[in-house]
């Protein structure tokens, strides 16, 4: 590829996400491009800890909230996404790490994505593993979980890269129950 094409592909990519960001802003929905904050210096890792209220949240909705810089999404699933994302073989999955902090090493069944045992609580960065986009939630996508529009990814009810350019599961973030309405992320 000449230096002219390469610099056209970048220069087409960067006013596609230009133009998603944009529609981001009309419909409301979160479409960030995050190339800028991708990165935290540790000062700012220093300071990581931050506590969420989760007493509002309810079942099958998503509550968005920033750190460090990013987006972090938190879901209580449906009872209908839990099933749907454990009967998932895991044969069927791109990525078969569970890329949970909290469980470093584990496969990427359901069982160890989400915070609790019964699998109600997913917590995960809401950044697309491919060039890090916010993905779309409340059941879009092909997979009834998340959908990345700048290439085309999509998530299932658990937050794992099912199509697409994406070659990660979302990532689960280190995160606990600090009580029965506090959610501790980092
Ligand atoms: S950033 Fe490319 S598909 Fe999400």
């Amino acid at each position: 590829m000449s230096h002219a094409e390469e610099t056209a592909g970048t220069r087409r990519d960067f006013l596609y996400y230009a133009t998603a960001g944009a529609g981001a802003v009309a419909t409301g929905a979160a479409v960030w491009p995050l190339v800028n904050q991708m990165n935290p210096s540790a000062d700012v890792q220093a300071l990581s800890s931050i506590f969420v209220d989760v007493s509002g949240v309810e079942v099958g909705t998503q509550l968005t909230v920033k750190w460090l810089g990013k987006p972090v999404l938190i879901r209580p699933r449906t009872a209908d996404e839990i099933e749907a994302a454990r009967a998932v073989a895991l044969s069927d999955l791109i990525d078969t790490n569970s890329e949970n902090s909290n469980k470093p090493g584990t496969d990427a069944a359901d069982q160890n994505r989400s915070l609790d045992e019964a699998g109600e609580w997913l917590v995960m960065m809401g950044v697309c593993t491919h060039l890090g986009c916010v993905p779309l939630g409340d059941g879009a996508g092909e997979f009834g979980g998340w959908f990345c529009p700048c290439h085309g990814s999509h998530y299932d009810t658990a937050g794992r890269i099912r199509k697409g350019p994406a070659p990660r599961n979302l990532d689960v973030p280190v995160a606990a129950f600090e009580n029965e309405t506090t959610i501790k992320l980092g």
